[in-house]
């Protein structure tokens, strides 16, 4: 026997260390100790409740883990660092309190269906708080389009200007992204929500346990139905990982964004010194680091969704120790994306955008020359026709190193007789925006309907 196992019964010898220290998990899962506290009173209580403890077992083991949790919430408790997971480790801590008694708290429960329900809940509480630090980025997002209807700059395809656009637009489209990944994280909690306890080892349990009593004290929307897929699932950890590495793919893209425009070659946005950085050789540098890191993190959360995945294919049922694998995944992420929401909030929120510079690299630029075309159209000719002539247009600006808003209409009739004084209006950057006025375009009133949407959605509890 090994005493110091909670299997220790059918050994003869002691473990390697080197197996112990290979095999053991409270490093990664410590952090679960409070939501194995909570599933813990939760069990005891449907154990008092069927019969299975006395009233004074439940007692004892209730009042025990409850102090516990005290005890360890004021940093009085220090785990065992040669302790083989977390499960283990409240045991031995209880055990030392109330004696004996602990001993009969694992009757119908394994470790397996514990750790699941761990996970699940400790996950539960991170979507949670994960949905909270993206609505709080999404309503700086909101607020400050607002502000910035009339704010003009260049809109790209392919990084080349193409038509200008508001920072409004710009900025409320990062609130759309945003707004599907809390929807996901929404749908993607329903199926983390359900109760692996109660499927023990694997098969089910020859206790008369009442999961619903455990599942409704414990806020799980329901059961899990299927004891041997309950201990084995954790489908839920991938699919909350590829939220994850959506949420963090969206990140990046606005911290390229913001990289790129905090360059002197943009200069649309001047970070604050709070959140940059400095060099230790070049004195005038200031760097965009927290924009690089969340840029670079992205990496980090795709790898563990892939890890998840791999750690996941062809394991036979039902539990594996594999599985253990997924809270290092796990946790990874988790940590990354909240802080990475946290981190974009706290930059943006403290950073002024340069609008004169973003009006200025609107000037000359050609983005106008669809509105030009579009001009020739109103007037009878043919979409076709109407891109050539203005081709030449501005192959003539390039060639003279004239700006297209500024040509006079003797110089346009030049190209066709089509333009009246009206041409020059349609061509200031201020008239293209205002043109596109279709459902989800760019102009302030257009833009004005989907901040007025935004709000709404904001307001509502669901997502
Ligand atoms: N620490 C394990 C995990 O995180 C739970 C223990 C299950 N161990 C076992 N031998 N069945 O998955």
């Amino acid at each position: 026997t090994i005493r110091s196992k909670l299997w220790g019964g059918r050994f003869e010898k002691q473990t390697d260390e080197a197996v112990e220290a290979f095999t053991a998990s409270l490093g990664g899962d410590a952090r679960l100790w409070e939501v194995d506290i909570r599933g813990s009173i939760a069990h005891a209580r449907m154990l008092g409740k069927i019969g299975v403890l006395t009233p004074e077992e439940t007692d004892a083991i209730l009042s025990g883990l409850q102090a516990l949790r005290e005890h360890i919430s004021a940093g009085k408790a220090t785990f065992d660092p040669k302790a083989e997971d977390i499960h283990s480790e409240i045991e031995r801590l209880l055990t030392e309190r109330i004696g004996a008694a602990a001993g009969k708290l694992h009757t119908a429960r394994s470790r397996n269906d514990q750790v699941a329900t761990d996970t699940r809940l400790y996950l539960r509480e991170g979507i949670d708080a994960l949905r909270e630090e993206i609505r709080r980025l999404q309503q700086w997002l909101v607020d400050t389009a607002e502000g910035h209807l009339h704010t003009i700059l260049p809109g790209c395809t392919h990084l080349q200007h193409a038509q200008p656009v508001s920072l409004a637009h710009h900025l409320m489209a990062y609130f759309w992204m945003l707004q599907r990944d809390r929807e996901r994280l929404t749908d993607c909690r329903k199926r983390v929500n359900r109760l692996p306890l109660g499927s023990a080892a694997l098969a089910g349990t020859s206790f008369p346990v009442d999961r619903q009593m455990v599942a409704q004290e414990l806020g799980f929307d329901g059961v899990c139905e299927n004891s041997m897929d309950a201990v084995s699932d954790r489908d839920f950890v991938v699919e909350f990982l590829s939220c994850a590495a959506l949420v963090m793919t969206h990140l990046s893209r606005l911290a390229e964004e913001l990289i790129l425009w905090s360059t002197p070659e943009f200069g649309f946005v001047e970070l604050d010194d709070s959140v940059t950085t400095g060099s230790s050789i070049m004195p005038q540098k200031k760097n965009p680091d927290v924009a690089e890191l969340i840029r670079g993190r992205t990496g980090r959360v795709v790898a563990d969704l892939t890890g998840a995945l791999v750690m996941l294919k062809a394991l036979p049922l039902s539990y594996n120790r594999d599985l253990q694998e997924d809270k290092s995944f796990l946790f990874d992420a988790l940590d990354t994306v909240l802080s990475s929401v946290a981190l974009m909030h706290l930059m943006l929120s403290r950073a002024q955008f340069r609008t004169e510079r973003m009006r200025e690299a609107v000037h000359g630029d050609f983005s106008n020359a669809t509105d030009l075309a579009d001009y020739l159209v109103r007037k009878g000719m043919p979409f076709r026709q109407a891109h050539e002539v203005v081709g030449r247009v501005v192959q003539y600006c390039l060639k003279q190193g004239a700006v297209l808003e500024e040509l006079s209409v003797e110089q346009l009739r030049a190209f066709s007789n089509l333009f009246d004084a009206d041409a020059v209006q349609v061509l200031q950057p201020e008239a293209v925006l205002e043109a596109r006025r279709s459902y989800g375009g760019t102009a302030p009133e257009a833009v004005q309907q989907q901040i007025a949407l935004a709000r709404k959605l904001l307001g509502g509890d669901d997502i």
